[in-house]
């Protein structure tokens, strides 16, 4: 049993009531009512005086209470004061009190030790002298006194260790289960893929934020330095045309909105923004908890989202436009064509013909543009390897390129043969290599790769066209514009918009894809794949 069990019986044992433990007891043995009666005389103001006319009835006395001293008469029929001496000394909890006895004769030597053996720790003789037997008694009741005294200073103190004991127990109890929580808490907000802030507002600052948990590598490059270095600049580096919308979320009159959630974009040192989703809740009239979560991917996804069903909703209106327009462009090339085989015409009169039959045939280029974009062009595919397409487009373009535009071609894939329609295809490098003309007017080379992607898991990873040149490169911002019809940057007159978005219908159109990107080394990267299939097998990848 460990020192804290032990301690724990003992307390919970009832402490003694106080006029138990003080209230002491005499217990009178005597076979004569009148020895009992004088003797109680004498000894009623020491104590309470219990009183027994047989050796029997003293020990019944004994089970039930307990005693400073007993004054024990020695002559008792029956059972005689050493007989019952000795039943009181082998009882554990009667061992210890201190017997008088009480003797009118048997001064010898030999009574008396017999009386000493059997436990008495005094004699007194009748005729009892009351003043003796008061002060004897006295000593035996002061000592009992004391010892139960004693006994509950024991007692009492022990009560009280065990109590602090217990308070510090639960002191220390609570302390692990707060310790526990903080940390199981923090454990929680760390690993969050948020970042946590406090902040205070003004209008002259802003919001000032301050980090205090959550995951800083949720956010995405040199945003999470930022957080930790220089949280009074954050708000430097938000876009500023999303800056309003930021303040304004947190300008908002106390109690009239106390949730804000915004989302800015965030520019970074060398790449391009962030999407930043900011949400915060209110605690006081300037200041601010909140999350900051990066966004950027389903941001760009919903971009994307959306450029795809604006390029699917114009597809589909210039589709009809275009197909209308067709027709009719076909109506007034057969009406040029009648009256030059029907009339005589002058010389002028044959050169205004000339001029119109040259509009339709611009128009009905047009037209096919759109168609492209549209993904409505009727295709005829089939089989042409990248030399015979080197040299159709070369034959094409060597009269708008001077030799201060070198066209650098690198052709790896020469076993194999795009699978589409030649002359669009064609078309499409062409109006590729001029955009790259376009780009330099300095003038520079453009590279033409002709090669096998890495991985050819479906038949539109099968060939892959790179054009590249070194100009200036697309700016990010219009990045996602330029495949739109009659998106131009050009002067008017000098383009009209529908190169890239006529390349970009033909290469869906025929099952492949276009992709524009930045290369960090500068210019533009144009990559068309298209499916293909191998020159000796003619089968489709
Ligand atoms: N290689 C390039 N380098 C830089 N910017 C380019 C490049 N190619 C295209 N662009 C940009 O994309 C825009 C759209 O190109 P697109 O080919 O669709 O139309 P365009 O060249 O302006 O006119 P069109 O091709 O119809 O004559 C261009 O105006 C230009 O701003
Ligand atoms: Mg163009």
């Amino acid at each position: 049993m460990n020192v804290r069990s032990s301690l724990k019986l003992r307390a919970e044992r009832p402490p003694p009531a106080p006029d138990k433990v003080h209230k002491a007891k005499i217990l009178i043995v005597d076979d004569d009512e009148r020895n009992l009666l004088a003797l109680t005389e004498v000894l009623d103001s020491l104590a309470e005086v219990v009183t027994a006319t047989s050796g029997r009835d003293a020990l019944r006395a004994l089970l039930r209470e307990d005693f400073a001293v007993i004054l024990l008469d020695v002559f008792m029929p029956e059972m005689d004061g050493y007989e019952t001496a000795g039943f009181i000394r082998e009882r554990d909890q009667t061992a210890r009190i201190p017997i008088i006895f009480l003797s009118a004769v048997n001064k010898e030597t030999e009574h008396l030790m017999r009386g000493y053996a059997m436990g008495a720790v005094d004699y007194v003789f009748k005729p009892v002298d009351a003043l003796v037997l008061h002060s004897k008694a006295a000593v035996f009741v002061d000592l009992y006194k004391l010892r139960r005294e004693i006994e509950e200073r024991n007692r009492a103190e022990i009560v009280l260790q065990e109590a602090k004991f217990r308070a510090e127990e639960q002191r220390l109890e609570i302390e692990r289960e707060l310790q526990a929580t903080r940390l199981r808490q923090a454990a929680i907000l760390n690993s969050l893929p948020v970042v946590l802030f406090e902040a205070t507002y003004s209008e002259k600052d802003g919001l000032r934020r301050r980090v205090v948990g959550g995951d800083r590598s949720a956010l995405s490059g040199d945003a999470a330095a930022w957080l930790r270095d220089d949280e009074a600049r954050w708000e430097d580096q938000i876009l500023a045309e999303d800056r309003p919308a930021v303040a304004s979320e947190y300008a908002k009159p106390c109690g009239k909105g106390d949730r804000a959630s915004v989302r800015y974009r965030w520019a970074t040192a060398d790449g391009p923004p962030l999407y930043l989703l900011e949400q915060a809740v209110r605690v006081d009239d300037r200041a601010w908890v909140g999350s900051i979560t990066d966004v950027t991917a389903q941001s760009l996804l919903e971009n994307q989202l959306l450029q795809a069903q604006k390029l699917d909703a114009l597809g589909q209106l210039t589709g009809g436009v275009a197909h209308d327009f067709n027709n009719l462009l076909a109506a007034v090339l057969g009406g040029i064509q009648l009256l030059a085989r029907r009339t005589n015409l002058d010389q002028s009169q044959q050169a205004i013909l000339d001029q119109m039959r040259e509009a339709v045939d611009q128009g009905i280029a047009l037209v096919k543009s759109l168609l492209a974009f549209a993904r409505k062009q009727p295709l005829s595919p089939t089989s042409i390897d990248p030399e015979t397409l080197r040299k159709s487009v070369m034959g094409l373009v060597d009269h708008a390129l001077d030799t201060t535009f070198p066209v650098d071609w690198t052709v790896t894939a020469e076993d194999h043969a795009f699978f589409a329609d030649p002359s669009q295809l064609t078309l499409v490098l062409l109006n590729l290599i001029i955009n790259a003309r376009d780009a330099m007017p300095g003038g520079g080379t453009i590279s033409i790769v002709i090669d096998r992607p890495s991985e050819p898991s479906t038949s539109a990873d099968g060939l892959r066209i790179v054009v590249a040149d070194e100009g200036p490169g697309i700016p990010a911002e219009i990045l996602d514009k330029v495949t739109e019809p009659f998106f131009t940057t050009k002067p008017p007159g000098k383009g009209t918009g529908l190169g890239l978005s006529m390349a970009a219908g033909f290469a869906e159109q025929s099952g492949g894809k276009l992709l524009i990107s930045a290369p960090p080394n500068g210019g533009t990267r144009v990559e068309i794949k298209l499916p293909a299939r191998r020159v000796d097998c003619d089968e489709d990848l």
